[in-house]
């Protein structure tokens, strides 16, 4: 066994721990299904992860709301339907050791309305040649923001949480954020675990 830290367990807020540093960044591969539950392709692919070792796996960008639905098979945090496909999700985690954490997207300018059956919106109005959104209302911001509450509390993310562990992680969404929004809430990203045993 390598005595590199990379591989000595992290102990994270509450006494959650991980049991390496070695950790899954988000991967969007499109594999779940139309409405956004869990596909067992997705399921398969995080699951090799973790068994491969990694201490932590983190999902792909998961829609919090219909209209920042960003790719055909995303999977979704968006609806208490999910429930069960993301139960399914984390107890495979942590068959294999990993712990498990939603990385909660709203797609902003880069929602496609053709998949979400919404207009795109984000921080202000955009267009260009393959781009277009909406600027966006107060009631959109209010509303997302509640989408992504919504989102990390939902089941089985909250109720699969063990009360000591029920702070979501912020993380920067650098990857598919244009530069010039790239602090607007619509581009944000907080990833937040879930059902950790
Ligand atoms: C196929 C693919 C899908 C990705 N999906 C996501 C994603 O859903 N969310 C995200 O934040 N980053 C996503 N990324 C970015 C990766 O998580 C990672 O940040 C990027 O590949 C850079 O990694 P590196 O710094 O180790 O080279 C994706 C990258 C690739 C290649």
């Amino acid at each position: 066994m390598s005595s590199s830290p990379l591989f000595a367990p992290l102990e994270l807020r509450k006494g959650i721990i991980a049991k390496n540093r070695v950790w899954l960044a988000p991967l969007t591969n499109q594999q779940s299904h139309h409405d956004g539950t869990l596909g067992d392709d997705e399921l398969a692919f995080l699951a090799a992860r973790a068994e491969g070792g990694f201490g932590l796996i983190e999902t792909c960008a998961a829609y919090v709301a219909n209209d920042g639905k960003a790719w055909p098979g995303e999977l979704g945090v968006h609806d208490n339907a999910m429930g069960p496909g993301l139960t399914r999700l984390a107890a495979r985690m942590h068959e294999a050791g990993a712990l498990a954490q939603v990385q909660l997207f709203h797609g902003g300018l880069r929602a496609v309305p053709e998949v979400s059956g919404q207009p795109a919106w984000s921080a202000s109005a955009y267009s260009d040649a393959t781009l277009s959104a909406r600027a966006a209302t107060n009631d959109d911001i209010a509303s997302v923001i509640d989408a992504f509450a919504a989102a990390a509390q939902a089941a089985p993310v909250r109720a699969s949480i063990r009360s000591n562990c029920t702070v979501p992680m912020a993380i920067c969404f650098r990857s598919f954020s244009p530069l010039r929004t790239i602090s607007a809430p619509t581009n944000g990203v907080v990833a937040s675990p879930i059902a950790h045993a």
